[in-house]
């Protein structure tokens, strides 16, 4: 009966649909670079002049907790806060997962604070709010989530 292969293939269409729902596509949708392709290899070269001292990881954490408000989306513990009400794209991020702290260089992450994730609520903060040397210690905090 034809409106049976009908159902059948509509209901595919609904499956692929939800797709990206599932969680392992979730987890290489967040993998994907967020830089443009064109300006990726010049942030990929820009390297943090701070060193990972605890000094610098503190001043970093004053700045996340404190005026650039970091914490209200990524969280105190850095996972990064679901069902933010207005919240459009996706959700803030999980600042824990190991596996997108291995394929961001620490410039591809500067870039996202001069630029923002275009399509999400995660806005540019430079210059407006942080100058490039506090961002630079607040990526040191953002980097600490990682370790173990
Ligand atoms: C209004 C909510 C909000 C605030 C405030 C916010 N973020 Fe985000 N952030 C997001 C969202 C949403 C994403 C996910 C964007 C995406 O998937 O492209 C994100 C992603 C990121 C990423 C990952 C980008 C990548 O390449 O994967 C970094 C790093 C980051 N934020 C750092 C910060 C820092 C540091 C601050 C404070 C200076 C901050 N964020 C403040 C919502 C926020």
């Amino acid at each position: 009966m034809p409106w049976k292969i009908g159902t059948l293939w509509v209901c595919c269409l609904v499956l692929q649909a939800l797709g990206p729902f599932s969680s392992k596509a979730a987890d290489s949708e967040v993998l994907k670079p967020r830089v443009p392709q064109d300006q990726i290899v010049e942030a990929q070269s820009w390297k943090n002049p701070f060193s990972s001292t605890q000094e610098n990881i503190e001043k970093g954490k004053q700045i996340f907790h404190g005026k650039a408000f970091c914490v209200t989306c990524h969280g105190r513990d850095g996972k990064g806060l679901g069902n933010i009400p207005g919240l459009v794209g996706r959700l803030p991020r999980n600042f824990t997962d190991k596996d997108w702290q291995a394929v961001r260089t620490d410039g591809e992450l500067l870039w996202i604070l001069k630029n923002g994730s275009p399509g999400t609520a995660m806005a540019s903060f430079i210059p407006l709010v942080l100058t490039e040397e506090e961002a630079w210690h607040v990526l040191l905090y953002v980097r600490s989530f990682g370790q173990p």
